[in-house]
C-alpha cells in the first residue's frame, strides 16, 4: 500500500483510477485526510480488516474492486479454473465483513456475473472491473433517491428540521452521497435544515470523527452530543427525527445496525420522534425473516476500556464490544429505500425489486 496525501475536496471514499483503487483511510480521521492506493486484492483485505474503509456500502465497492484486483492477477487460460479461483477470492473477501449485507450482496453480484458471462478469461476481467464501476455508479443513484423518499417522510414542519443521527452512513459509508446522511444532505440542500445532532458513537466515534466532519466539509450545521444525551434531546422537544442506516435488515423489518442504534429507537418511540432507517434494498435480506437469534460480530474489547490509546479503566476488569444491536420493526417509522419510504409490515412485498 502507497500512502499520499492529497487536497481533494469531495469526499469519495473507494475511488477507481486507471490500473488501482484509492482508498481514505477513516481511521485517520478528523485528524489527517489521506488517501491509499491500493493494487492487490490482498492489500484491500488488509484495508477493510484495518477498518481504513467501513460502512456496509463502501465496503461492498471496496470488496467488488478488490474481488477485480484478485481477479486480474490471476494467471490462467482457462475459464473453468479461473471462476473457482474467483470464487475462493470471493468467500476470502466475504469473510473479512460478514456482518454487512452490502458487501456479500456485492460479491455474489460480481461472481454472478462472472459465471453468467460468456468469453475468454481476459473478456471475464474486463466485465468484472465494469460490474464494480456500475455498482458504485448505482449506489450513487439509490443513495439520491433514498434522500428524496426520507425527506418526503419527515414531518412537514413550519420550521426547519433538526435531525439526530448516529455513526457515520454518510458520503465515507458509500459512493459519495450516504443513505442516512444522504437524507439529512436532501434536507440542507432543499433549504429544510436547521441543523444536524450527531450522536458520538462510543467505541469507534464514527459520529463525532466522520459524520460531523463530513457535515463540516459542506457547512451543515452539526452538534455532537454523546451517546446517553440523545434520549434527553428528545425529550425537550429538539428532535424531529432520527436516521440511521443499516448492516443487515431482515424481511419483516427487524434491523441490524450500529451497536446503540436500538436505544434510540426506544427513546424515539417513548417520546413520539419518528425513527427512518435508510438503507438500499440490497441490505435487507428476504431469506431471513426476523432477526431474532442473528449472531452480533464482536468488536476489538480495547476500543471499549482505552480511547485514543489511552487506558479509561483500571487494570483487571472486563470489556464486551458487540458491533452492532437489533432494533425491532415494531420501532421503526419507515425503511427509507431506494423504491421509497416502506412501512416495515409492507417490506417484504419489495423482494422482487432488489437491484
Ligand atoms: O462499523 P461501521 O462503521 O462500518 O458501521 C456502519 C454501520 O453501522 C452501518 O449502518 C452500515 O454499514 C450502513 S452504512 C451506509
Amino acid at each position: 500500500m502507497v500512502t499520499t496525501e492529497t487536497a481533494e475536496t469531495h469526499v469519495y471514499p473507494v475511488l477507481w483510477q486507471q490500473d488501482h483503487v484509492l482508498i481514505i483511510d477513516q481511521t485517520k480521521l478528523p485528524q489527517d485526510y489521506t488517501m491509499v492506493a491500493i493494487s492487490r486484492c490482498e492489500d484491500m483485505l488488509t484495508a477493510i480488516n484495518s477498518r481504513l474503509v467501513r460502512g456496509g456500502p463502501a465496503l461492498g465497492m471496496a470488496a467488488a474492486y478488490g474481488l477485480y484486483l484478485g481477479a486480474r492477477d490471476i494467471q490462467t487460460d482457462d475459464r473453468a479454473a479461473f471462476l473457482e479461483r474467483l470464487e475462493a477470492i470471493a468467500e476470502q473477501l466475504k469473510g473479512s465483513r460478514p456482518d454487512k449485507a452490502n458487501l456479500l450482496w456485492c460479491l455474489d453480484s460480481m461472481v454472478k456475473v462472472a459465471q453468467d458471462s460468456g468469453g475468454t478469461v481476459a473478456e471475464l476481467q474486463t466485465k468484472l472491473l465494469a460490474t464494480a464501476q456500475e455498482i458504485q455508479r448505482q449506489d450513487w443513484d439509490i443513495c439520491r433517491a433514498i434522500g428524496r423518499y426520507g425527506l418526503a417522510a419527515l414531518p412537514d414542519t413550519p420550521e426547519k428540521l433538526t435531525l439526530y443521527t448516529h455513526c457515520n452512513h454518510g458520503a465515507l459509508a458509500t459512493s459519495g452521497y450516504g443513505t442516512s446522511l444522504g437524507v439529512i444532505r436532501t434536507a440542507w440542500q432543499a433549504g429544510r435544515l436547521e441543523q444536524v445532532i450527531a450522536g458520538e458513537t462510543r467505541p469507534w466515534l464514527q459520529g463525532s470523527r466522520l459524520t460531523a466532519w463530513e457535515c463540516v466539509q459542506e457547512g451543515i450545521p452539526v452538534t455532537v452530543v454523546t451517546d446517553s444525551m440523545a434520549a434527553y434531546c428528545m425529550q425537550q422537544g429538539w428532535i424531529h427525527g432520527v436516521l440511521v442506516g443499516a448492516d443487515r435488515i431482515a424481511a419483516n423489518g427487524d434491523t441490524v445496525n450500529k451497536i446503540g442504534t436500538y436505544p434510540l429507537a426506544l427513546a424515539a418511540k417513548a417520546q413520539g420522534v419518528p425513527f427512518l432507517v435508510a438503507a438500499s434494498l440490497a441490505t435487507v435480506d428476504f431469506s431471513l425473516p426476523n432477526a431474532q437469534g442473528v449472531a452480533i460480530a464482536q468488536g476489538n474489547v480495547a476500543d471499549v476500556y482505552q480511547i485514543g490509546g489511552t487506558q479509561m479503566c483500571p487494570p483487571g476488569v472486563g470489556a464486551f464490544h458487540p458491533l452492532a444491536d437489533i432494533t425491532p420493526a415494531k420501532l421503526i417509522t419507515a425503511i427509507v429505500t431506494e423504491k421509497g419510504a416502506i412501512a416495515p409490515a409492507d417490506l417484504a412485498n419489495y423482494a422482487s425489486q432488489q437491484p
